[in-house]
């Protein structure tokens, strides 16, 4: 019975017909997009808007995620802005309450809001890898587990009506995570986690009729892979000065290591994040799709 119900994906075009519209449309979706004032997660949002998602954008930068929600409100999308630290216990409920207090529904979450706090093993803090588990791996869960009731009671309902709506979780995850790499003990370790999180949620709501999938990316061009020319670029976190970017020699050798020859661009790396927030990837789930250009660390 349940194979049988009929998806918004199925596209019916009969025999010398050709189909003429797009692959699909967000229309009366609503997204919630986490760290999404600037790089990646912002194209994210971008991206979701754009095709058809009313979209919940978060923040801890308050300046930064205001400005972004007026950027999408300007292209005419629908948007709104929830700012606040997710690393704080209570504020995932929050941002949760949040989006269904604004749209009345969620139907995509992207776990994307993430930093770097590099050292080698012998000069890192326990504070400092104890920061890249909760970041990369606590605040999924915390968002995730949030959301659950709404996800798990809104699906009840709908399947009980004879009706299949597939809902989308995509957490962001890295190729350290997934190949370890030198100089990120504590950052490798929560983007693995984040996949045992990615692939479990799967089986537990797949029932749901929701599809919960990882992407990780390589080196994408954001502030987080600036070069660093002189003076090394700093972000302020819980009170520390963080510092962020990679040598220019490093980041040319990375370049000439990958396949594509290249970084990628915010904008490629939310592509990927698109196709499993989209029906077209309605029968996949429990995966991880690698947006690397070919690099390996
Ligand atoms: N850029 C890359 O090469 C690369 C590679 C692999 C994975 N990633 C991952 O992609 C994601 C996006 O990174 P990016 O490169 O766009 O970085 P970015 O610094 O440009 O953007 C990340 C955003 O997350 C926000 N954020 C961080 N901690 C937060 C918190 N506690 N609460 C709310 N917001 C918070 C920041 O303020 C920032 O706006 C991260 O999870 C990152 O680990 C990036």
């Amino acid at each position: 019975m349940h194979n049988k119900l009929r998806s918004s994906a199925d596209v019916i075009v009969r025999p010398g017909e050709k189909a003429h519209s797009a692959p699909f449309t967000l229309e009366g979706k609503t997204a919630l997009v986490t760290g999404a004032a600037r790089g990646i997660g912002r194209a994210i949002a971008t991206k979701l808007a754009a095709a058809g998602a009313a979209v919940m954008i978060n923040d801890l930068d308050e300046s930064a995620v205001t400005e972004a929600e007026c950027a999408l409100r300007t292209s005419g999308f629908e948007a709104a802005h929830v700012c606040g630290d997710l690393t704080n216990p209570a504020f995932p409920e929050e941002m949760v309450k949040a989006a269904l207090d604004t749209f009345g529904a969620i139907d995509i979450i992207v776990n994307n809001a993430g930093y770097t706090w590099d050292s080698v093993i012998q000069k890192t803090s326990d504070e400092q890898f104890q920061a890249m588990i909760d970041i990369h791996l606590v605040v999924p869960f915390r968002v995730l587990r949030a959301a659950s009731t709404y996800l798990r009671e809104t699906a009840k309902g709908e399947i009980a009506a004879g009706k299949r709506v597939m809902r989308k979780v995509v957490n962001i995850t890295s190729i350290a995570g997934t190949q370890g790499n030198a100089g990120q003990s504590g950052y490798a370790s929560g983007k693995a986690g984040v996949i045992g999180l990615t692939k479990t949620l799967s089986k537990e709501w797949g029932r749901y009729n929701v599809n919960v999938n990882a992407v990780g990316f390589g080196l994408i061009d954001t502030r987080l892979v600036q070069p660093i020319n002189g003076n090394a670029a700093n972000i302020e976190m819980h009170g520390h000065q963080i510092r962020i970017g990679v040598q220019p020699a490093m980041l040319e050798q990375a370049k000439k290591a990958s396949a594509l020859g290249r970084l990628g661009s915010p904008e490629e790396a939310a592509g990927a994040v698109l196709f499993f927030c989209s029906p077209l990837s309605d029968y996949v789930t429990g995966e991880v799709l690698i947006c690397g250009g070919g690099f390996n660390f």
